[in-house]
């Protein structure tokens, strides 16, 4: 445990739009060993809202005058993707530990050089998969890990959401996001199926675009994308869905959220909208009990958050700085780590050029 005496580890935002204001200023006001130090932001308006909103003086522009603050100890980059590396490799070449929105970078290789990189430096890194924090999702990963479903069939997600032909700014822009549902929201379920079965070994994926323009704004990225997957363990299978315009479906914490997982001895499955809750069911059973989560599951373990206050479908998201920074305390590697990302990166390339190529693809160990 870090002394009292010590000064608290002073944290750099870089990028302070929507998932700053909703999951990591909340996140860090429950560490107590973490101050917020620095603001930056490349748009005015939004660097004021924010200053506002946290109390923060010191408020940058430019990204690297935030990193010779002298009160930056570690930094959160939450911008759009294409910058997220340039911005990594500068903070760790500054000795910062970094925290990087997901997906980390626009590619594998850039990826692959920031987790390298942190490393050479001696810096925590961290890879922004909030949902390895629902608490639900923990629990199923322990009962999977602890033998509950016996050896894995089958790994399955499907995430519906109804956002329309809304503008989705930089997201649907492919030089700013590099991707699009694939980047945004599948890239978390890729990183889960990791955690719950192990490495995919090879893919096959499609993807479409219904909507070329938005709100008026052309869009050059995919609505919904799809991935069928051979992961190394066993040859389990992994079927992957993810959708930006599922009529109807609502979007957010409220939208179709969906996680099951089959094996020799049982199934589980996990649904977003009860955050708290997990279904079961095992070999000799026919349909799904609910269980509730053990108490210990409730938050991430050391977390100062009280599970019982707020809305569930949003809290967990704070335990991720909560673990930032105890990584930082504790001088241990963050989870989920840049090498988690890049991995979870690799897939994603792999699922690009099977979606170009039109064919079945190895993902590279
Ligand atoms: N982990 C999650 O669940 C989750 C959820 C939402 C978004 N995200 C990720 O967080 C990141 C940000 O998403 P958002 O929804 O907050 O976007 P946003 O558009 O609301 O905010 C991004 C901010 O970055 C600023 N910016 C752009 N270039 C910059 C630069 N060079 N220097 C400083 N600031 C710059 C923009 O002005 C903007 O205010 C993305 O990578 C996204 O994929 C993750």
């Amino acid at each position: 445990m870090r002394p009292t005496y010590m000064k608290p580890i002073g944290v750099g935002i870089v990028g302070c739009g929507g998932i700053v204001l909703q999951n990591h200023v909340p996140g860090l006001a429950l560490c107590p060993a973490a101050r917020l130090t620095a603001l930056c932001d490349a748009d005015a308006a939004v660097l004021a809202r924010a200053a506002q909103h946290t109390g923060v003086a010191a408020t940058f522009s430019d990204y690297h005058a935030l990193l010779a603050h002298p009160g930056v100890d570690a930094v959160i980059i939450a911008t759009p993707n294409f910058v997220h590396a340039p911005i990594a490799q500068a903070a760790i070449a500054a000795g910062k530990h970094v925290l990087c929105e997901k997906p980390i970078a626009m590619n594998h290789a850039e990826a692959k050089g920031m987790a390298e990189a942190a490393e050479r430096a001696g810096v925590r890194h961290m890879t922004a998969f909030t949902y390895r924090f629902v608490p639900a999702m923990r629990y199923m990963a322990h009962l999977v890990r602890a033998g509950a479903i016996g050896q894995p069939y089958h790994f399955r997600s499907c995430r519906l959401q109804d956002w329309g032909t809304r503008a989705v700014g930089w997201r649907q822009v492919a030089k700013l996001a590099g991707s699009g549902e694939l980047g945004d929201m599948l890239s978390h379920r890729i990183d889960y199926a990791h955690l719950l079965v192990g490495p995919i070994r090879r893919l096959v994926a499609d993807d479409r675009r219904f909507h070329d323009v938005r709100d008026g704004q052309v869009s050059d990225l995919e609505d919904w994308v799809a991935i069928l997957a051979e992961f190394e363990n066993h040859r389990a299978s992994g079927v992957l869905e993810s959708t930006k315009v599922a009529t109807g479906r609502g979007e957010g914490a409220r939208s179709q959220d969906y996680c099951e997982i089959n094996g020799t001895e049982g199934s589980l499955v996990f649904q977003l909208e009860r955050p708290l809750e997990l279904q079961v069911t095992k070999k000799g059973e026919s349909v799904l009990r609910t269980v509730p989560l053990p108490e210990e599951f409730l938050k991430w373990p050391g977390s100062p958050r009280d599970p019982r206050v707020g809305d569930p479908a949003f809290t967990f998201r704070y335990d991720q700085d909560f673990e930032f920074i105890q990584a930082i305390v504790e001088q241990r590697p963050c989870v989920p780590s840049f090498v988690d990302g890049a991995r979870a990166q690799a897939v994603m390339d792999a699922a690009g050029v099977s979606i170009r190529e039109k064919r079945w693809v190895e993902v590279p160990a």
